[in-house]
This record gives C-alpha cells, sequence and structure tokens, in this order.
C-alpha cells in the first residue's frame, strides 16, 4: 500500500504534520509523525470531525478586550441557537472577502444575529461583531479562523503526548482551499494558519487535489496495471456551502510509480447542503405563517430562525431517506407548539433549479480540460466526496447525467478524503528529497497578468492550465525614475508593487543608463500565489565575450525568459567576492513596497497586535483550567472530608463529641455551596487559603481516628519501645560498620602510599554533590527517633499507677512519636546504605587501579635498569642485539600509565584507557 511506503520515508521527520481540512460546517485534521501513520486528530468528546464553529462572550474594557470565554465546535452545544450573536460559523465562506460581496449577503441572511461588520482599515473586509453590546467586539475573519487553528493545534499536541516517538511539535501545516479562492483570499488562509501559531506553512492544497491524491493513494494496482495507460476521473464534492468537480487523470508508469496530473475544476461557490437546507426552511416558513396566521412582513427573531434552520437541517436529513416527515418545535411563538409535515416531493419540486445546479459543475469541468477533449463517455469514474453526494436527491442528478450509476466511485471516505489528501500533500511538500511515488502536475486555472507604469496593455505572464510552481523573468523596460507593476488575476487588478530611486540604483553598475534594463522576476508558487519576486537592472551582455567566458558570466541567463526555478541566475553579491570593487553588471532593486487595490492581507504591523491578543487570551484559558482543576481539588477535598466523616462518625464522636464534627460537616457545605456559587473569580490564593483550612480538619480528625485505633496498652507500648531500641542499635551497628570499613580502605591507601583524602573527597563530592561536608550525617531523622524513643522509655518504665493517670492523649503522641519517625528514618537508611556501597566501590576499585600502576611502573623501572645494566655488560664483553627490541615490545604491552594518570583525575571511571587496563587484566 502506498501509504506505508510514505510512512517509512517519514521516519526522517520528528516532528508532526498536520493536513487540515477546513470545511464550511466541519473541520477535520489528520496527522503523521513518527510511529503514526496518518491519524485522525479526535475531539475532546471523541468526534473525527468537529462542527467549524466557535464561540466568543468577550469582555471588554473601553475598546479593548479584556478577556473572553471561547468554546470550539462541539463543546458548544446548544449555545449557538440560544445566543447567536456570540457564535461565529461557516467562517471560510467569510474569508478574504469585503462586506459587500454576495456571498457575505448571503451569509447575513442565513445568520440571524450575527453582526457582520466592515474593517474601515482594509477596505470594509469582514469583521463580526461578536457578543452583546456593550459588552461585545469585532474580530476579523482572519482571527476568529487563527483561533480555531490554534485551538487544533493544541489537540494535536494533547495526541501527540501520547506517542513518545515523536516530538510535541506542530508546527508543519498544510490546509485545503477551494480551487476558485482568488489571490486575497488565498493569503487570508495564510494568515489564519499564521496566527493559528504554525510556523511552517507547507501549502494550501486544493480541495480537488486533495481528493484525488487521496483517491490515487488509496488504489490498490496490480502489476499488470501499470501499464502506462492514462485514464479520467471526476472527484465530485458537494459540501455543505459550496460544490466543486475536479477533472484529473492519473497514469501508472511502467516504474511503480504513479502520474495524477489536474486537469480542470468546475464550480458553483453557493450551492451545497445548506442550500438543500434552506430550500427546505423556505417550505417550513410559510407553514410557520399561516399556523400563526401572521403575514409576510413578520420579522422573526433570531433565536427562532436559528431553531428553525436546526429543524430544517434535520427534516431534510430524514427525507434524504423517508418520502416524508413531520417537524415540531414545542413553545415556538407565543408559547405554542409549531407543527408541520413535509413531503419529499415538496422538497425535490422546489429544489428543481438545484438539480441543474449540482450537475452544472462536473460539465464546466468537462469543457474546460487543458490537455485534451474529455466527454462523459471518456471519463472513467466520478468519485464522490464530501458528506451532501451522500443525498439520494444529488445522486439522482448525477445518475442522470452518467446514464447510469456504474461510474459512479464512493471508494473515498467522502468526510476524510480531503484531510487525508491535504495530509499526503503536505508531506511531500515537507520530503523534498527521495523520489515520490505519486507524482502530483497541479495546475493553475486562471490567467496571471502584469501591466507596467499603469499601461491599459496587460500582459500574461502565466496561462491558465499552466503548472503550479514556476517563476520567469521579463523585461520590464528601461531605465526610469520610477516603475511601478501591476498585477492582475482574470483582468482583476489586486496589487501594485513601486520600485522608487531605480535611477540611483544604477550608479554602480558599468553601463550607460541608457543601456540598462529592468527585469522582473514573476512566480507562481505551490499555493497559485503570484508575485514580483525579485527586479534586477541588467547591463547588456558581450554577445562575443559571453560565448567564451566560462564563468559566471555564461551562468547568467542569455534569454530573458528562464523557465525553471532551479536554472534561475544567482545575482549573489558573493560571486564577485574577489573583485569588489569592480562595477557590477547588474544590481537587485528591492520590492518590498506594494499595494492590494481592493481588499489586502493583514499587514505585518496588524498580524502582531493579533498575536499578543491571541496568546494573552490563551494564557487566560490555561490559567482558567488550571484554576478550575484546583476547583476540582477542592471539591474532591470536600467531598473526602464530608464521607471520612461520615464513615467514621461514631468512634470519632466518642473522642472529640459531635459539636467537632458538626463543625468539619458545616465547614465541607459551605466550602461546596462556596465552589458552586461564589468561586467566579475565585484566584488561586482563595483556593489554597480553603483549602489549606480543609486539609488542617481532615489530619486533626485523622489523627483522633488513629488514635481510637491505637493500642496503647502498656505491654503494647513497651513492645514497641523494644523494637524502637533494636532498631535504633541496628542502625548505630551499621554505621560503626561503615566506619571500620572506610579506616580499613584508608589504611590500604596509606600502605601503598596513595592518597586516601583527595580520592574519598572526589568520590563525596560525586555523590552529594558540592556539599559533601554533611555527609555521613543521618538526617535529623534518627536524632528525632532517639529522642522519642527516650520519651516512650519514660513511660514505659512508670509505675503502673503512674501509667494509668496519664491522657490518652499523651500515650498516643509518645507512641506516634515513634512509629512516625521510624519510617522516616528507615528511609534515611536505605539510601545512606546505597551512598555508603557506591563510596566503597569507587574506593576499592580505584585503589585496585593505583595499585596496578604502580606495580607496571615498577616493572617498568626494573626493565629498564635490567636493560641498561645488560648494556653496560655488552659493552664490556659480549655483544647483545636483543635490548632494543625488548624495550619497545614493553612499550607496546603497557598501558602508557603516565597520560591515564592525568586523565584520571578528572573523570577517573569513564576515560577510555583505564577500560583499557580492566580489559588486559581479564
Ligand atoms: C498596517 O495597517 C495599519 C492600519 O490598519 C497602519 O496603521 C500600519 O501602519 C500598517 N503597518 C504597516 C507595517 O504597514
Ligand atoms: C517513473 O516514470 C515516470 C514517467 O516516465 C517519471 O516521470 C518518473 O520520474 C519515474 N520515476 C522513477 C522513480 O524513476
Ligand atoms: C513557466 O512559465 C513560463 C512563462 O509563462 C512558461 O513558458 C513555461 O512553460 C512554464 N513552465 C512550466 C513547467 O509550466
Ligand atoms: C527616493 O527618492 C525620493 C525622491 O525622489 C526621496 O524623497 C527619497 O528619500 C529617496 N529614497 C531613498 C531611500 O533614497
Ligand atoms: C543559453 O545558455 C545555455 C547554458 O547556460 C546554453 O546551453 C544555451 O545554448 C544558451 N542559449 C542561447 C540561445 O544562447
Ligand atoms: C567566493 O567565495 C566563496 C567562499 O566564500 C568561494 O567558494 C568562491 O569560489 C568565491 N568565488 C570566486 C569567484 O572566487
Ligand atoms: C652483568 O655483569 C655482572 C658482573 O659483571 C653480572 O653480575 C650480571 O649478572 C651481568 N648481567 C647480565 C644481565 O648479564
Amino acid at each position: 500500500m502506498r501509504l506505508l511506503s510514505l510512512c517509512s520515508l517519514f521516519a526522517l521527520a520528528q516532528c508532526a504534520i498536520v493536513g487540515i481540512d477546513l470545511g464550511h460546517q466541519f473541520t477535520k485534521a489528520i496527522m503523521v509523525a513518527p510511529g503514526i501513520a496518518f491519524d485522525v486528530i479526535f475531539t475532546d468528546e471523541g468526534k473525527r470531525k468537529d462542527a467549524s464553529t466557535l464561540y466568543i462572550k468577550p469582555s471588554v474594557e473601553g475598546l479593548d478586550l479584556k478577556d473572553a470565554e471561547r468554546l470550539y465546535g462541539a463543546q458548544i452545544g446548544s449555545l449557538c441557537t440560544r445566543f447567536p450573536a456570540s457564535c461565529a460559523s461557516n467562517l471560510k465562506a467569510l474569508l478574504g472577502k469585503d462586506v459587500s460581496d454576495d456571498a457575505v449577503r448571503h451569509y447575513i441572511k442565513h445568520h440571524p444575529g450575527v453582526q457582520v461588520v466592515g474593517d474601515a482599515d482594509r477596505n470594509n473586509s469582514v469583521m463580526l461583531q461578536l457578543g452583546t453590546a456593550p459588552q461585545s467586539y469585532s474580530f476579523s475573519v482572519e482571527e476568529l479562523m487563527g483561533m480555531s487553528l490554534n485551538n487544533l493545534k493544541l489537540r494535536v499536541l494533547k495526541a501527540l503526548d501520547s506517542h513518545p516517538q515523536a516530538r510535541s511539535v506542530a508546527d508543519d501545516v498544510a490546509v485545503s482551499v477551494p480551487p476558485y479562492a482568488d489571490q486575497v483570499t488565498r493569503l487570508a488562509y495564510l494568515d489564519a494558519l499564521q496566527l493559528g501559531e504554525y510556523s511552517t506553512i507547507l501549502g494550501l492544497v486544493d480541495e480537488g487535489v486533495a481528493a484525488a491524491l487521496a483517491y490515487v493513494s488509496g488504489r490498490k494496482f496490480t502489476p499488470e496495471e501499470y501499464d502506462e495507460k492514462k485514464s479520467y476521473h471526476v472527484i465530485y464534492d458537494v459540501g455543505a456551502g459550496s460544490t466543486t468537480a475536479t477533472l484529473f487523470s492519473y497514469t501508472p508508469y511502467k516504474n511503480k510509480t504513479v502520474g495524477v496530473e489536474i486537469e480542470s475544476f468546475g464550480f458553483d461557490a453557493s450551492f451545497g447542503g445548506e442550500l438543500l437546507t434552506h430550500n427546505v426552511y423556505d417550505i417550513l416558513y410559510p407553514k410557520f405563517l399561516s399556523q400563526f396566521g401572521l403575514d409576510d412582513s413578520t420579522v422573526l427573531p433570531p433565536k427562532l430562525i436559528a431553531r428553525l434552520i436546526e429543524t430544517s437541517e434535520k427534516a431534510k436529513t430524514v427525507l434524504s431517506a423517508n418520502s416524508d416527515t413531520r417537524v415540531s418545535l414545542e413553545s415556538f411563538y407565543n408559547d405554542k407548539d409549531f407543527k408541520a409535515a413535509i413531503t419529499r416531493q415538496e422538497f425535490e419540486d422546489y429544489s428543481s433549479d438545484a438539480a441543474e445546479r449540482a450537475i452544472k459543475p462536473i460539465i464546466d469541468a468537462l469543457n474546460q480540460a487543458t490537455s485534451e477533449k474529455v466527454s462523459i463517455s471518456s471519463i472513467d469514474s466520478v468519485i464522490l466526496n464530501g458528506g451532501s453526494t451522500r443525498t439520494p436527491f444529488i445522486q439522482k442528478q448525477l445518475v442522470a447525467l452518467l446514464g447510469g450509476d456504474e461510474k459512479i466511485s464512493k471508494v473515498v471516505n467522502t468526510d476524510e478524503a480531503c484531510a487525508l489528501g491535504t495530509t499526503i500533500r503536505a508531506y511531500q511538500l515537507k520530503m523534498t528529497s527521495g523520489t515520490p511515488d505519486i507524482i502530483l502536475k497541479d495546475r493553475i486555472f486562471s490567467n496571471f497578468e502584469i501591466s507596467i507604469n499603469n499601461s491599459d496593455q496587460l500582459q500574461l505572464v502565466f496561462a491558465k492550465g499552466s503548472e503550479s510552481g514556476n517563476k520567469t523573468e521579463i523585461v520590464l523596460g528601461g531605465l526610469n525614475d520610477e516603475i511601478n507593476v501591476s498585477l492582475y488575476e482574470n483582468s482583476a487588478l489586486f496589487q501594485t508593487y513601486s520600485l522608487p530611486n531605480v535611477t540611483k540604483k544604477a550608479d554602480s553598475l558599468k553601463c550607460s543608463s541608457k543601456d540598462i534594463s529592468v527585469v522582473g522576476v514573476f512566480e507562481i508558487d505551490q499555493n497559485k500565489i503570484f508575485s514580483l519576486s525579485e527586479v534586477t537592472l541588467r547591463c547588456p551582455k558581450k554577445k562575443d565575450s559571453s560565448a567564451l567566458s566560462s564563468t559566471t558570466n555564461s551562468e547568467k541567463s542569455n534569454s530573458t525568459k528562464v523557465d525553471d526555478l532551479k536554472e534561475l541566475p544567482v545575482h549573489d553579491d558573493s560571486f564577485l567576492n574577489f573583485t569588489k570593487p569592480k562595477p557590477r553588471t547588474q544590481v537587485n532593486v528591492p520590492v518590498s513596497d506594494s499595494h492590494y487595490a481592493n481588499l489586502r492581507p493583514l499587514n505585518s504591523t496588524e498580524k502582531k497586535a493579533i498575536s499578543v491578543s491571541l496568546r494573552k487570551l490563551r494564557a487566560k484559558d490555561e490559567e482558567k483550567i488550571a484554576l478550575q482543576e484546583r476547583k476540582n481539588e477542592l471539591e474532591s477535598l470536600c467531598y473526602g472530608l464530608r464521607s471520612f466523616v461520615e464513615d467514621n462518625y461514631d468512634d470519632l464522636m466518642a473522642e472529640t463529641g459531635e459539636d467537632d464534627l458538626e463543625t468539619a460537616k458545616s465547614l465541607v457545605s459551605e466550602i461546596i455551596e462556596w465552589l458552586e456559587y461564589e468561586s467566579d473569580e475565585a484566584t488561586f490564593e482563595d483556593i489554597e487559603f480553603k483549602k489549606v483550612i480543609l486539609v488542617g480538619k481532615k489530619e486533626a480528625l485523622s489523627r483522633v481516628h488513629k488514635m481510637v485505633e491505637a493500642n496503647l496498652s502498656l505491654p503494647e507500648l513497651k513492645k514497641m519501645y523494644d523494637e524502637g531500641q533494636s532498631v535504633s542499635s541496628q542502625v548505630e551497628k551499621y554505621l560503626q560498620e561503615y566506619n571500620t570499613q572506610l579506616a580499613d580502605i584508608k589504611k590500604q591507601y596509606h600502605d601503598g602510599g596513595f592518597d586516601y583524602q583527595a580520592e574519598d573527597d572526589k568520590v563525596l563530592t560525586k555523590i552529594y554533590g558540592l556539599k559533601s561536608k554533611k555527609a555521613m550525617a543521618l538526617g535529623g531523622h534518627f536524632d528525632d527517633f532517639q529522642k522519642a524513643l527516650e520519651t516512650l522509655r519514660k513511660i514505659v518504665n512508670l509505675s503502673s499507677k503512674k501509667f494509668q493517670a496519664l491522657a490518652k492523649e499523651e500515650l498516643f503522641e509518645a507512641s506516634e512519636g515513634v512509629t512516625s519517625l521510624i519510617y522516616k528514618m528507615m528511609d534515611d537508611v536505605v539510601s545512606l546504605q546505597k551512598k555508603h556501597e557506591e563510596r566503597l566501590e569507587y574506593l576499592m576499585t580505584k585503589l585496585d587501579k593505583l595499585k596496578k600502576r604502580q606495580a607496571q611502573k615498577e616493572f617498568r623501572l626494573k626493565k629498564k635498569e635490567e636493560a641498561a645494566s645488560k648494556a653496560a655488560n655488552s659493552t664490556a664483553g659480549e655483544s647483545q642485539n636483543g635490548t632494543p627490541l625488548e624495550l619497545k615490545d614493553q612499550k607496546l604491552n603497557g598501558t602508557t600509565p603516565d597520560s591515564a594518570d592525568e586523565q584520571s583525575s578528572a573523570e577517573p571511571e569513564s576515560t577510555p584507557k583505564a577500560t583499557d587496563v580492566d580489559h588486559d587484566e581479564l
């Protein structure tokens, strides 16, 4: 399976890659990370998709947003029907739009209660004013989407926490966009992702492209199917808000890769499941009016409209499977119920124009095919995607178009294909190396043109149907004081760049200004965003020398157009690093200054301000969560204390009396009540304060309870004393033994002439850190224990008369003193023992090594002396050749103790030489 091979490649990456399908109605996300193969990101409620909705109740002071209660998707529950003015849903329809756009008017009509306002600083780009005045605040659509995206990111991070192989980082993201999204909309998506705190935006993936990738990667090819035959398919996607048809082809090559080519698409930006819901609404509404005898001019309050839309949605779903349904809304109007029936026939009659709209995108897509003419008969399948393709109404139209249902393919998961494909694409974009097994050829479906210095003449730069991800150079003209370049999409102006002071820049060039040409590099990137990425001033090429010159000049473009990204010339100054002062043949002009014709993306100042505000809100959210956790803790302490009192009521009564217990119980009730009704403004300190009181009360009662249970008879206490005594002497024995062992080692060191103190200091520092002085102390516990034991001794030695006279409390105190300390002290002993053993081990091992080294040194010395004396003998008498050789051998075998000595003073255990010695000896 294809996905698996993707995953194995993925082992290279450390962090999660997230693909998001930001739907009109639902958002789905899938991630891939080490050990995680395309996992769906679940909601907190365990759902695979979440409503693309956000509920915000802002707290405002003056003009500033102080805080906001924010809920996402399924968390919102029925709040949106109750408070429509705080509800931001279906934001996708508003992204990159201004308030006068048709889509926005449509939105307002169907989202009663929501205040749409224009951002005066951004040509009336859409903002939503959420909340009820005066506690209301205007948010840009990008900001709201950023919040949702960030909430999704937090869910990803949470999911990653349970996967130890993957790092908890989710910065790489891709998001699906409608294929018809224009430049401003695409830029708005990028802004929203940035505000959502994703630092690496891998790409915007057209929805049809994503679904095609999901389809092909899920398709299993038999060996014979790798036959290089191209087949055509349509992704037919009917979502809640829009419908698109994407025509694509795939070719399984003999080398087992599959080429996927996007051909064309058709769309209807406002036809979708939601429109069908509104059709049901439009049928029900007159029924409502007539039931209550109201006339057409009646204006329903937003809450009622919201309820009626909700009911229409349900009725539409029922009508998918049944021929009729009844709706019933309790106390809908004037405290009376609204009841009505609706048949499928009624619905289909009302939706008759919808039938045509449903399939038109497919026809458009076929008509616009890029590579060759494609007809209905030449497509192999129509792959259904998007929840609304499940409705019988839609499928009926499709059967009529295709003349049967053989070509209708239901193999992709209509809810998740887009998210899956987006993640696959994100993965491809992340992994730049390696050979992909699906090769995507994506196209642009707009013409991108430019005009220079406000000329009416548009020049086509990237044509509709050409591949996305391309760069090209265009000569903008000769040197001019001011040059501006305007960018158009399908002849609609959207951005103008101004290049000031161009003439000044030309001073550093070696040619005369009349010969200079101004060249622009235009780019259409993978996100299908068109831009002017670079401008250079160039001297003309010397025809003869350029052919001869073998260096950098020949690499400079010899034509004004360079098609491939990678073959772009490098205009880097570093090329001239040997000849710095020489006049240059070309120079860059900055292209930072541009303005947008209609809507513009958020500028850096605005984005920064929003980011700061969002981070503040998130910090507040985190604080609220932490506060809630503390409250929950306090609450469970309350219940703990209450059941403790109830469970042990009689026992406790006998010791402390009823008053004390009733105080405890009313303390609990009081705090529970406070938590429930008065703790909204509570601070951490308030909660902590109450907690301390509760815990104190619980401890006191626990102690009483323990006393009730305790056996405080004289024989029992005597026994305890004896045991304590024996533990105490045992501990003392240990300590003594330790000292004896140390003394013994110390002696061995001294005998060998080694420095014991130095080594001991070293190991103590290692074990106890720098404060090794306290090394042998047994904590305070041993002393305390002995004191407690002494107290107990006095008690058990009392005459029985005096013993009888003691208060139970006092006896308990004495026995508790011993029992509670005994455990603490034993812990100390165990830890001390471990450390002592470590210390011994170190000193012994070190001693061994020191001894070995000394032995080697002596051995060498002896050999040297022997050799020397031999040499002396040989010069005196017979000649002996073996001597120098013998010395050499010794050097090889030996472990160069001198250098080992130096290193060992720092890290004795870990020097390789020290270990070598050990191995040699073994
Ligand atoms: C961004 O736009 C605001 C107006 O909303 C303007 O005041 C600000 O100067 C702009 N910042 C930049 C960097 O262009
Ligand atoms: C397989 O063949 C296709 C078409 O010839 C080519 O584009 C692709 O790079 C090849 N893939 C590999 C891995 O060789
Ligand atoms: C890149 O764009 C140029 C200019 O429009 C065009 O001639 C060329 O064919 C494009 N390259 C690809 C691979 O589409
Ligand atoms: C560009 O030229 C204008 C006048 O033409 C001048 O006001 C401005 O300061 C110049 N800018 C730079 C960066 O030289
Ligand atoms: C352009 O330069 C390339 C090498 O950089 C060369 O192969 C090609 O022939 C040149 N084309 C022309 C028209 O000079
Ligand atoms: C420029 O410097 C780089 C390293 O700084 C060097 O690799 C390169 O060869 C130099 N270029 C020329 C033309 O000498
Ligand atoms: C060297 O000579 C002396 C006496 O001359 C003798 O005692 C000694 O053993 C000799 N050493 C060796 C290594 O032959």
